[in-house]
């Protein structure tokens, strides 16, 4: 019954909207000329997801996508606060948009996504950024046309933001960024509370999509043209576990793998504190998932670990990695890496080192740790000094590179399916695309590659891409 109820809201709050994107549409054409967006994501895979519904809506209100900020008649950053310095790009650039705003009487500037929701950044806005026009949240996405028509309207800033929101709204159309590709929300929101991140404060608790409605939607992209998908979730292990009728991850899996006509199948991000067995054997087992793997480790030490709160060891997720590696033996894993968490010491970092040598990652997101208001990190002692913190991430830098090279050499003569999807911006007669493995690799070729699964031969290893010959 929870369900039926939840889905009427979504229908009718989705209506609602629609009535709203026809009355900003009749007022952006009485401007007698085209009317431009600009949109930026700012933030992670979720956050471009987003960005791809916001450019839908406003495509439904008449709007026309610019990749010029100057030429834009509406310009919405979806905004991201995982670290400091993703915050500080957003007030930078509002400041020049103010600029852009005494030339354009008609621009309206919209601030969507995970920054909006802490409440300093809404105060600072208020106070120092009073050009910005509506200002949203993670939680009411969907309620863009409303809150431009109010705008448009009323001519006062407008700011809705929601603390937190039970329903999903299933709103499944977007504006996908190449044809044959694309993201699909199983999951809302984090319950994890890893000690150093935010989150878990501005996207809410944990919600997992119904499997049926995720089935839908994939069923739609296929017959679109899109070969494959990406199922987006902050910890994708507990996807299904609060459902009124409970789904596993790898159940999910093995009927999105029954789907005909989709070729691939990815997903992220894999918490290694609850990575199943039968998700393993679902990655050895169902042909569609490919054989590749995020899963971060945030740090090598035990005792870091314990006080990030990620609730696994160094050698729980040392033997994790083996046990997967043993059972899809061609798999290959990335991970992210936070150093100078409070408290690292030159040991603990070693430790990081070891596993990072152990583990022959192909790909890995580093970062220096940041400091996040009202996480529990924030108030640890022995906050490292940035001097610190740069050594030992350039450190960190030189053993992976070594590692990712070494991991690439062993794919030298080996043929990866690719699917290719652009020419390369250097060389008109080169296109690239990614293998299975999630590996880039440049191949000569042309436009009428793209969207096209191509067998190629790997010949040259260039540490972060490869370079191959067409089969
Ligand atoms: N849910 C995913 C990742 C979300 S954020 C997971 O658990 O893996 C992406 C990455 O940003 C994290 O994996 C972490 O490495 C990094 N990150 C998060 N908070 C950070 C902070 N305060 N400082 C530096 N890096 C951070
Ligand atoms: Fe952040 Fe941890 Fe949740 Fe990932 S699992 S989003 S790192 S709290
Ligand atoms: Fe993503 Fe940044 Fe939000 S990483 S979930 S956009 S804080």
């Amino acid at each position: 019954m929870l369900e039926a109820n939840n889905k009427k809201v979504s229908d009718q709050e989705l209506l609602k909207q629609k009535e709203y994107m026809q009355k900003v549409k009749s007022i952006v054409s009485s401007k007698g000329r085209p009317m431009k967006f600009y949109s930026l994501a700012m933030g992670c895979q979720m956050n471009a997801h987003d960005s791809e519904k916001i450019c839908s809506m406003l495509i439904n209100m008449g709007y026309t996508q610019t990749f010029s900020e100057a030429d834009a008649d509406f310009i919405i950053y979806n905004t991201c606060c995982i670290r400091e310095n993703a915050e500080d790009k957003v007030y930078g650039k509002l400041g020049y948009l103010k600029h852009l705003k005494r030339k354009n009487p008609d621009l309206l500037i919209a601030l969507c996504g995970c920054m909006m929701q802490e409440s300093h950044v809404i105060e600072k806005i208020k106070a120092s950024y009073r050009h910005a026009d509506i200002i949203f949240g993670t939680f009411n996405l969907h309620k863009l046309p409303e809150l431009t028509y109010n705008r448009m309207t009323s001519g006062d800033m407008i700011i809705d933001i929601w603390e937190e929101h039970g329903e999903i709204i299933e709103d499944t159309s977007y504006k996908r960024e190449y044809p044959f590709k694309a993201s699909v929300n199983i999951m809302y929101g984090c319950n994890n509370f890893c000690s150093y991140c935010i989150v878990p404060y501005v996207r809410g608790r944990e919600r997992s999509r119904e499997k049926e409605d995720i089935i839908e939607e994939i069923k739609g992209l296929v017959k679109d043209g899109v070969k494959e998908i990406c199922l987006l979730g902050q910890n994708v292990n507990s996807y299904g576990k609060t459902l009124a009728q409970p789904v596993t991850f790898a159940q999910l899996l093995k009927d999105v793998n029954e789907i005909d006509g989709l070729e691939r199948i990815r997903f992220m991000t894999s918490h290694p504190k609850d990575l199943s067995d039968e998700l393993i054997e679902a990655i050895k087992t169902l042909d569609k998932v490919c054989p590749y793997l995020h899963l971060p480790v945030q740090s090598g030490s035990t005792k870091i670990l314990e006080k990030m709160n990620r609730r696994y060891t160094k050698e729980s997720y040392l033997n994790l990695v083996e046990k997967i590696c043993t059972a899809v033996p061609d798999i290959m894993i990335s991970t992210d890496i936070i150093v100078g968490f409070p408290g690292e010491t030159e040991e603990d970092f070693e430790d990081t080192l070891d596993v990072v040598r152990k583990c022959g990652y192909s790909t890995a997101f580093t970062f220096i740790y940041s400091r996040r208001r009202g996480t529990p990190a924030d108030t640890m002692e022995g906050q490292i000094d940035d001097a610190t913190a740069h050594r030992r991430f350039d450190r960190l830098l030189e053993v992976l590179n070594s590692g990712i090279h070494e991991i690439h050499s062993k794919l030298l003569g080996t043929t990866a399916n690719v699917l290719v999807e652009e020419v390369s911006r250097q060389d008109e007669d080169i296109v690239s695309g990614r293998s299975e493995h999630n590996t880039l690799i440049h191949f000569k070729g042309d436009s009428s590659l793209i969207g096209k699964t191509v067998p190629v031969r790997i010949t040259e290893n260039k540490t972060f891409y490869l370079m191959g010959e067409r089969i």
